[in-house]
């Protein structure tokens, strides 16, 4: 038979949660213990399970032009190339992976003529990583943690599109580029199985977390944006210290970048800029404008200076932020 290529395209963002998961009540499903709630800033596991459930849901296909037939039981036999990019440094650890989960499911999809919605698609980027449910969409997504036992219910939903909040400017410090010590899987592990802050987090602080978070994001309310943002991170990162063996992936660095942000918003009256830290020492800084952006910029940049003295190799994006 004639040879022929079918390709299919996709571009995913990554996504950092500004209001935490952490914990799973099923492993292999990979279902959470609370909801959580990630803003998208950039375009940017477990490929087996993304792939198995895709098939399943392949549909016949047919190109008339290429001459192109394929039946749903058929693409199992076909060989898949996968090329993957990702134009956001991998270097700062920051959710890539959740991203190219994201877009290997989504792609892969469209590949396979799969009619599902992003719900569903969220549901079987969830079984790559947990936190790639939420890369399905843009904006402000949450991940709902669902009810039923078989994960159907366990999907992400975009609270607001890229275009409802876009004065918001982030910056990331990258403190660290050393792959961290303790991955999430076995971090999440660990805190369930032994933190009884997690459980508290879980079920009396998230619910009503996610509630205010919904509202500020809706009514574009920085202060009480901020204040949650940060508080989430803190609390995160307290289950982590509250795990035994304890897990640490702030480092003085990440400490002293709170402090100037603490510092920072605390004499200036309200919040200018929040911050909130993953599974590692880089921090995520969201300024309410460009203009608090560029002041809290020239602020780290005194405190932290840089190694490199070309200072627009440290910005991804744009760079006119800093001026002439
Ligand atoms: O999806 P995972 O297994 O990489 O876990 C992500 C966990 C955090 O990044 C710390 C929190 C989150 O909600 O993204």
């Amino acid at each position: 038979e004639g040879q022929w290529v079918l390709m299919a395209t996709g571009r995913t963002p990554t996504n950092i949660a500004v209001i935490k998961y952490w914990g799973k009540r099923d492993e292999a499903l990979i279902l959470p213990i609370n909801d959580s709630i990630s803003e998208i800033s950039l375009l940017g596991g477990r490929f087996q399970s993304c792939l198995r459930e895709i098939r399943k849901r392949a549909r016949d296909f047919e190109d008339k032009e290429k001459g192109v037939k394929i039946k749903k039981e058929d693409w199992d036999k076909l060989h898949v190339h996968i090329a993957s990019y990702n134009n956001f440094p991998t270097a700062a650890g920051l959710a890539s992976s959740a991203a190219g989960l994201a877009c290997f499911v989504f792609t892969l999809g469209k590949l396979m003529n799969v009619k599902e919605d992003y719900g569903e698609l969220s549901s079987i980027a969830r079984q790559g990583s947990g936190s790639a449910c939420r890369s399905i969409y843009g904006g402000f997504v949450k991940w709902c943690m669902g009810e039923k036992d078989d994960g159907s219910d366990s999907i992400a939903v975009q609270l607001a599109d890229e275009t409802h909040w876009n004065d918001l400017v982030i910056i990331i410090a990258v403190v660290s580029s050393k792959q961290k010590e303790t991955s999430s899987t076995s971090g999440m592990r660990d805190s369930v199985e032994t933190s009884p802050l997690l459980q508290y987090r879980a079920q009396t602080v998230v619910p009503g977390r996610v509630l205010k978070m919904e509202e500020a994001i809706k009514n574009r309310d920085f202060e009480s944006f901020a204040k949650l943002t940060c508080a989430d991170s803190n609390q995160f990162h307290a289950v982590c210290l509250d795990t035994s063996p304890p897990i640490f992936y702030m480092n003085d660095t990440s400490h002293r970048i709170i402090s100037l942000v603490e510092k920072w918003n605390h004499s200036e009256g309200t919040p200018q800029v929040a911050y909130t830290f993953d599974a590692g020492p880089n921090a995520v800084l969201i300024a309410q404008n460009r203009k608090t952006a560029a002041h809290f910029l020239q602020k780290l940049l005194y405190y932290f200076p840089p190694q490199d003295n070309d200072l627009s190799s440290y910005l991804v994006g744009d760079k006119s932020i800093l001026g002439d």
